[in-house]
């Protein structure tokens, strides 16, 4: 029987799911071996570091992303919250595929300020999440040090226009001085970039904005240079992928913002990009406008990461094999763009496995189905979208 690839075997499925769509899904496919007899991809064997090869052959399927990127001299990750630490299969499968882990809450305010004691911090969860990439070879990445969401219970009664400085400053100064040396990027200030808000320097009106002005950004992120100067300090944001009104006018502002900050010499390096996709939207991604913007923040000396990426199937029929390959369409048609651009440097998902996405609880499908956002589904087995990542880094050029 004529060998098919998982991909071309589950278009089969799909488009015969979606015409024969008032049908139950055929059980076997006619001369296709059916769901039942497809091999999955074998679990890896231990790898080889791979050497530095002449003319690089295609890497066999039991290397991890992780070890696919690191031949580009790219790193791949993906987010950890801490309930993944008692999950001996995940923590597998992070130490198979992920150079990097970021912690998906643990170093936010809310975790590491929880007491109604503005000076109690609290870094045992991030401790955790840290020891574990620290023992499996990973890099680990900070997030977030500014943000307007997840800030403690005690925040609005106790921070006044009078001490916010002070407790701003003191928070990136003792955070970054737990982990001094050990993160290889921080997301010093997340999502300050609304233009709906309607400021003319496109700023969102957070609490930090109301208590310190515009000027909060430039003392966060100088308070961290302060802090740690072996760390990549990256500005993080989401919602400027697409060809729409909306994400051009946050490109154009996330862009005014950076070069701000490089006229000021304030010290940062590098854009986040958190890539939380849609797949019933991306026919709106325009490769050519992204690779404009993309060039644009590296004309001015920075590093980019994709910080979050995952893609949303809310919207996507149910069938699985016909939602994993639009997924898996998505993240190609934007790692393939993005990977072109040699100031790309990181790329991670916003989670490794269906199983833990924060997706479940925030963008549910309204048939129920369990979503499918990430390269491993909720039992840890690759996915079309696993091989459209692994394809993209293995042809993507070296850095
Ligand atoms: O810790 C409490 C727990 O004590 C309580 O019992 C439970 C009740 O629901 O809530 C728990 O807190 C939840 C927290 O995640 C930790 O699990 C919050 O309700 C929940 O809102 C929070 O969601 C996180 C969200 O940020 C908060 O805005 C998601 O897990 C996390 O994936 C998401 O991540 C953000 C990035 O930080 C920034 N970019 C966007 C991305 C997605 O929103």
């Amino acid at each position: 029987m004529k060998n098919f690839s998982r991909r071309q075997f589950l278009k089969a499925a799909a488009v015969l799911a979606v015409t024969s769509a008032c049908d139950a899904l055929p059980t076997s496919i006619p001369n296709l071996p059916s769901l039942a007899t497809r091999t999955p991809t074998p679990p890896p064997e231990p790898t080889p570091t791979p050497g530095p090869t002449a003319t690089p052959t295609p890497l066999p399927p039991t290397f991890g992303l992780h070890e696919r990127a690191k031949v580009k001299n790219l790193i791949y990750g993906a987010a950890m919250g801490s309930s993944g630490l008692a999950d001996a299969n995940l923590k597998r499968k992070f130490a198979e595929e992920c150079g990097i882990l970021v912690p998906e809450n643990e170093l936010k305010w809310s975790t590491i300020r929880p007491a109604n004691d503005t000076d109690k911090f609290d870094f045992s969860k991030a401790d955790a999440l840290y020891n574990f990439a620290k023992e499996n070879n990973m890099l680990f990445r900070g997030h977030t040090l500014v943000w307007h969401n997840q800030l403690p219970t005690w925040f609005n009664s106790k921070v006044t226009k009078q001490n916010a400085e002070a407790v701003l400053t003191q928070h990136i100064t003792l955070t970054m001085a737990h982990y001094a040396g050990k993160v290889h990027s921080w997301d010093v200030v997340n999502e300050a970039i609304h233009p709906p808000d309607k400021r003319d320097d496109g700023l969102r009106k957070t609490k930090w904005l109301e208590l310190l002005g515009d000027t909060y950004i430039e003392t966060a992120f100088k308070a961290a240079a302060s802090g740690d100067n072996k760390t990549l300090l990256t500005y993080n944001d989401f919602g400027f992928e697409l060809d729409t009104p909306e994400h051009e006018a946050k490109r154009k502002a996330i862009l005014k913002l950076l070069e701000r900050l490089k006229t000021k010499k304030i010290p940062i390096h590098a854009l986040g990009i958190q890539a939380h996709l849609d797949a019933s939207v991306i026919k709106l991604f325009k490769a050519e406008i992204f690779r404009k913007f993309l060039s644009d923040v590296a004309a001015l000396g920075l590093k980019i990461m994709v910080t979050e990426l995952d893609v949303i199937d809310q919207k996507l029929p149910k069938d699985v094999a016909a939602r994993d390959i639009a997924v898996a369409d998505a993240y190609k048609a934007f790692l393939s763009t993005t990977l072109e651009e040699p100031n790309v440097i990181a790329v991670l998902t916003w989670g490794l496995s269906d199983k833990y996405t924060w997706l479940t609880k925030e963008k549910p499908r309204s048939d129920g189905a369990k979503v499918r956002p990430l390269p491993l589904d909720e039992d840890f087995k690759r996915k079309l979208a696993w091989d459209a990542v692994a394809e993209v880094i293995d042809k993507a050029k070296g850095r």
